[in-house]
């Protein structure tokens, strides 16, 4: 599959995607007004690029930790099967929590995610995705901010990849394969 011939087709410019972080900012910085300390707890590898950029909007007190869970590896079908390969360093036990995510799609990650660490007893916790596919959504659950709704197409860029690619485009694009092989 990762040798299959693909172009890549610009779906959001960097330029969209910086306007839309500024206002999801300013949108978490009034929902957390009177927070003393948000801990930020990005989703590996698809939200490294996202939640740079978030975090640098946020002139609040920040801490920024990550987790990392299975995903699809090599194919671009979810497993349905969610694994925690890297947990939190920190205790998020009586804090406010965000939750960086960069695509919902069928949803089982983040509902996976969101379960494990509400049974830590945070204060508060919230999610923001910066890409929703909700046409493809297979469990309930919605991120509390939505950077993008995006139809069903596989999409690479600005952290995300395809097979381990991609992830340095600064912009969002679809993946379309340019060769005769079925799929
Ligand atoms: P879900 O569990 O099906 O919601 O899948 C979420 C994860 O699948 C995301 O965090 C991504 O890592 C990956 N994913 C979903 N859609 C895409 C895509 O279009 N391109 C690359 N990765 C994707």
């Amino acid at each position: 599959m990762p040798h299959r011939a693909y172009v890549i087709d610009e779906m959001i410019s960097a330029k969209s995607i910086a306007a839309r972080i500024e206002a999801l900012a300013s949108e978490i910085k009034t929902a957390f007004t009177g927070t003393e300390k948000l801990i930020v707890v990005g989703l590996l590898r698809g939200s490294f690029v996202f939640i740079a950029d978030l975090v640098r909007e946020l002139d609040m007190n920040v801490e920024v930790d990550f987790l990392e869970a299975s995903s699809y590896g090599e194919a671009m079908e979810s497993s349905r099967e969610v694994r925690i390969l890297k947990d939190l360093r920190g205790e998020i036990g009586g804090k406010d929590v965000l939750v960086v995510e960069d695509i919902v799609d069928t949803g089982f990650t983040l509902k996976h995610v969101v379960g494990l660490l509400m049974s830590r007893n945070p204060r508060r916790l919230e999610t923001i995705a910066l890409l929703d596919k909700p046409s493809r959504r297979e469990v309930d659950i919605k991120a509390s901010w939505t950077g993008f709704e995006i139809p069903d197409a596989f999409v690479v860029g600005y952290g995300i990849d395809f097979a381990q690619r991609n992830r340095n485009l600064p912009y969002i694009g679809k993946v379309r394969f340019t060769d005769d092989e079925p799929g």
